[in-house]
């Protein structure tokens, strides 16, 4: 659907109210997001304040100083015309989305009408804590909470502020422009009115929202993704091969759109890294970390917005590398594919999402093209479960087969 259509219909939906069942005690439930206001103009703040713009709210985009603020705007501008030059978006609709989005860098002042604050302010809980003090006392007590965070713990950062009721995880992929996913997460004390809320919000924004059952360490894609890359860098090191020829095989035989280090570079080391504490921390299970991805973060070299990573770049702006065929023959991404469909099979096991939330997960907030389930069929189950078996018994814990996974095979 055309963009522009698309903001009109949203704007009629926006228009009805709808009433809460009478079964739920909900307090907490907004029925008619307008204004919308989100914290911070990074990566993710500025996509996510472009999206809510393109599908009709009305968007205050915070953050602490001008140059921030200017270089977001700068990006929209950027990503906004790709649109218009694509035929995605009228210069009609480029110039209503720019109208009402505006940059702001006083807080009280940005959160004066919010019905729902967005934040997406570095992942750092003591910078979280200060933010939600301040939001707390300023917002209105019926503004919802949102927090974009990769990994923390939904419920803890909820405990920062003065309503975990109408507070929740609301988990965007990067970019926030293209990727179509919004991991919804609710923590312990979210309210059902807010969740309903927010799912709506995601309609509305055009994406569609996946709920997350369960508060765990790095939701459902993060919880895949992040341990691929770490894996990765292991598979390099192991076959003496090259990043190139681990990402032709990953994009040409697993179907990823991306080679897994080429998404890591665009995803950003600083927030791989980051991801990989906190999920280490939270979950020692979750993750075989390499010490390569905290070396780079510490060389300052975090992928394309800092010109390297794994690879390197002419420009911070989007950037691809060319794999080609004839580098995808030399790697087997059996193991790559083991690791991967194992995390998956411990959120099917954990009663973190069901089957087909996790597919639909995959598909739309990491572009993969094959069910990851099914890649594994094709492989065959029994190999997958044998390299993980030889890998649990050379490694340690971390790759023994999952429960659920065992039981595909019966
Ligand atoms: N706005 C508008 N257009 C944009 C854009 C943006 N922000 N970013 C890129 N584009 C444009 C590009 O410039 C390109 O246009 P061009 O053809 O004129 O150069 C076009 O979109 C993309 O075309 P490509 O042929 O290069 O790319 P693909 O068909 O592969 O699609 C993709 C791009 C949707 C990014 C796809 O590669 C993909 O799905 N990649 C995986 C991304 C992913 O996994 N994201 C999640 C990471 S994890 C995460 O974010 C969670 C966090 O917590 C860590």
């Amino acid at each position: 659907m055309a963009l522009e259509n698309h903001s009109l219909k949203l704007l009629s939906i926006q228009g009805k109210t709808k009433s809460p069942p009478p079964s739920i005690v909900c307090d907490h439930r907004m029925d008619k997001i307008a204004n919308v206001t989100v914290l911070g103009s990074g990566t993710m703040g500025h996509g996510i304040a472009q999206i809510a713009a393109m599908a009709g709210f009305k968007v205050l985009l915070r953050d602490v100083e001008q140059r921030f603020l200017d270089n977001a705007m700068d990006k929209i501008k950027w990503s906004l015309n790709k649109l218009v030059e694509k035929n995605k978006m009228t210069k009609e609709s480029f110039d209503q989305t720019l109208s009402r989005l505006v940059p702001v860098i006083d807080l009280k002042e940005g959160l004066k009408d919010a019905d729902l604050v967005i934040e997406a302010v570095p992942e750092d809980l003591s910078l979280k804590r200060i933010v939600y003090k301040d939001v707390s006392s300023y917002a209105d007590p019926k503004t919802l909470f949102a927090s974009n965070t990769s990994t923390l713990p939904i419920s803890e950062m909820a405990e920062l502020t003065d309503r975990p009721g109408s507070f929740i995880g609301l988990h965007f992929f990067n970019p926030p422009q293209l990727m179509k996913l919004v991991e919804v997460i609710r923590g312990h004390q979210t309210e059902q009115g807010t969740v309903e809320s927010l799912m709506t919000f995601v309609e509305n924004l055009g994406k569609t929202p996946v709920l997350v059952q369960k508060d765990v360490a790095g939701f459902i894609v993060n919880r895949i993704f992040i341990p691929l890359v770490h894996e990765a860098v292991f598979c390099k090191e192991r076959d003496g091969i090259t990043y190139e020829e681990i990402d032709a095989a990953m994009k040409l035989k697993l179907g990823f759109p991306m080679g897994i280090f080429e998404l890591a570079d665009y995803t950003g080391l600083d927030v791989i890294n980051k991801a990989t504490h906190e999920m280490y921390l939270r979950d020692k299970k979750v993750i075989n970390p390499h010490p390569l991805i905290e070396k780079l973060f510490e060389q300052k070299k975090l992928g394309q917005k800092t010109g390297e990573g794994f690879y390197s770049y002419s420009s911070d702006k989007y950037e691809r590398k060319d794999l080609v065929q004839a580098d995808a023959t030399t790697f087997d991404p059996i193991v790559m594919l083991a690791v991967a469909s194992n995390n998956a099979c411990w959120l099917l096991s954990n009663g973190v999402c069901s089957q087909a939330d996790l597919e639909k997960a995959l598909r739309l907030g990491m572009g993969l093209k094959k069910e990851l389930l099914a890649t594994v069929q094709e492989f065959g189950i029994k190999r997958v479960i044998e390299k993980l078996q030889e890998m649990s018994d050379k490694y340690g814990k971390f790759y023994a087969p999952d429960p659920y996974l065992l039981k595909l095979a019966d």
